[in-house]
């Protein structure tokens, strides 16, 4: 008390915060009203994989003026979430993650990075899985547990893709889950969720969810089990439908779900410019039994062409004409009723882990996890040496220092950060600085020049409903793993 009005005397208080969200059964719940939350996201890897720099120390939440900006225009926007993939432990997180909990947004955040040696590896998992790795994933841990916005951690994104990879892969990815799962619940105070982010290859994709969500016997507090199964899924493009897009298919393989499961990447752009219409069927009556939304691929425009914004090294930047359209489309929900359903109050058990659980013949049946490599146990024990510790800081201004541009040229003019009240979580509307409406410029047929080979190949709207492709993601890790950048 004392503290809190010798600050509000100097003119600076800590911004409010929101909520830490708990995983109950198959929803996540804000504790405080009893109520479902459903996932608005967006992703934010501004530079690409590139914006992970190891030896600069530069990652997507280490320059607050950029998440200023950011996080005025994804308030704007209408976004509650955003997912980062790559991030370095040891530099300062606190003024980005200050930034965006006072803006009402959450963070999942992935623990890996495409760098050799930062996540398990697709083709040799067994290779990869070793106690610096391990200290690597506990080291973001400690980074962002502090921060009541962090949502989850993702323990893998995509590192199974294929029948090969379903074959070697499973065990090892569990493990890591499991290892997470063991640190957070030694070393945080609140069980922040831990769990894996699937390619939408369908051959493969309800084994997976399966061999993660299932209950193993003689596994003591269900450790292993992933908490949470999301999915990049880009199966609806431009104009389409519950049934066309697929969407039905993965209601329906996912009922009975007893985790939460969300996308953790949609927006297909094989059409453009984008439209945004399954924003619409997402939060819609026929998907948010199962679904708690989903995470629009991707905030910055990148090579692969899937930008909401095209940011320049000066810190300017343009919003481009997809970032109205999915305003405009954020804006048709009804938010009161999206985030006020009541979680049901009992909730689905997940099946016992055994070989019948797997329908592919080439996935891996075997439940018997590797064990925690050499030194891996002390790490866990004692704790990541010497640990990063991340905390909600003062802000002094909500004003946005770069310049922004709309679609049509014109500069957006006050354009700032407008912090929420304690508990409250960003939607449209919250933040309502001007941008042109969509009507002048969401359609008006941007050309693009900058089609990258990773995005050409990722050709999901020939592809029939259900087949498998790598998602932009995937092939961005692949790319900075031979060495180019992406
Ligand atoms: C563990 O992570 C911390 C924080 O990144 C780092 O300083 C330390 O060197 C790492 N230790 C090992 C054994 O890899
Ligand atoms: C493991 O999970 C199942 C299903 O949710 C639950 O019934 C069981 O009590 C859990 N076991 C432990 C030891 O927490
Ligand atoms: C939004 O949903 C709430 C709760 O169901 C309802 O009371 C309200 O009338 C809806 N608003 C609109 C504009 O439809
Ligand atoms: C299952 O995996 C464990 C741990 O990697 C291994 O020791 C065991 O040999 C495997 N079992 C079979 C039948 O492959």
């Amino acid at each position: 008390m004392l503290l809190h009005s010798a600050l509000l005397a100097l003119g600076a208080t800590l911004a409010a915060a929101v909520q830490p969200l708990e995983v109950q059964g198959q929803y996540f719940v804000n504790p405080k009203t009893g109520n479902r939350f459903q996932i608005v996201g967006v992703a934010y890897q501004p530079g690409g994989s590139a914006g992970y720099n190891k030896e600069t120390g530069r990652d997507p939440l280490s320059d607050p003026d950029v998440c200023l900006r950011d996080a005025a225009l994804l308030q704007i926007l209408g976004v509650n979430t955003i997912r980062v993939y790559n991030v370095n432990p040891n530099v300062n997180h606190d003024k980005c993650a200050s930034i965006f909990n006072a803006a009402g947004m959450y963070m999942v955040v992935d623990v890996n990075s495409p760098l050799v040696g930062d996540s398990l590896t697709s083709w040799n998992p067994w290779e990869s899985y070793y106690a610096a790795y391990l200290n690597r994933t506990f080291a973001v841990v400690e980074a962002f547990k502090n921060y009541p916005n962090t949502l989850a951690f993702f323990s893998g994104n995509e590192v199974l893709n294929n029948e090969d990879t379903g074959a070697t892969v499973p065990p090892y990815m569990r493990a890591v889950t499991r290892d997470i799962k063991n640190y957070v619940k030694k070393h945080v105070s609140r069980p922040i969720p831990v769990g894996y982010s699937a390619a939408d290859v369908r051959e493969i994709l309800f084994d997976t969810y399966n061999y993660f969500q299932c209950t193993l016997e003689g596994d003591d507090d269900n450790m292993s089990r992933a908490d949470i199964f999301a999915l990049n899924s880009y199966s609806w493009c431009g104009e389409s439908s519950f049934t066309e897009s697929s969407y039905d298919k993965l209601v329906s393989g996912f009922s009975g779900a007893a985790v939460p499961i969300f996308f953790s990447e949609f927006g297909c752009n094989e059409v453009k410019p984008r439209i945004f219409q399954e924003v619409g069927t997402i939060y819609g009556s026929e998907m948010t039994g199962i679904f708690s939304g989903g995470v629009v691929y991707e905030y910055t425009q990148e090579p692969n062409d899937f930008g909401l914004v095209d940011m320049h090294d000066d810190g300017s930047a343009d919003l481009m004409p997809d970032f109205l359209s999915l305003k405009e489309q954020y804006a048709k929900l009804n938010f009161t009723e999206i985030q006020g359903q009541k979680a049901a109050s009992s909730t689905n058990t997940p099946p016992v882990c055994s070989a019948s659980l797997i329908k592919t013949e080439g996935f891996n049946k075997n439940f018997t996890l590797p064990v925690l490599p050499p030194g891996a146990q002390e790490i866990i024990d004692g704790g990541v040496q010497p640990k990063p510790v991340g905390k909600i800081v003062t802000i002094d201004s909500w004003t946005v220092k770069h310049t922004v541009k709309n679609p049509d040229g014109s500069e957006i003019t006050g354009l700032a950060v407008k912090p929420l009240a304690d508990d409250e979580t960003n939607e449209p509307g919250s933040n309502t600085a001007s941008v042109a409406p969509a009507s002048t410029t969401g359609t008006s047929g941007r050309t693009s020049t900058s089609t990258s080979p990773a995005a050409s190949t990722s050709s999901n709207a020939a592809v029939p409903a259900g087949a498998g492709v790598l998602p932009p993601m995937a092939l961005g890790a692949l790319a900075v793993v031979a060495g180019i950048a992406f």
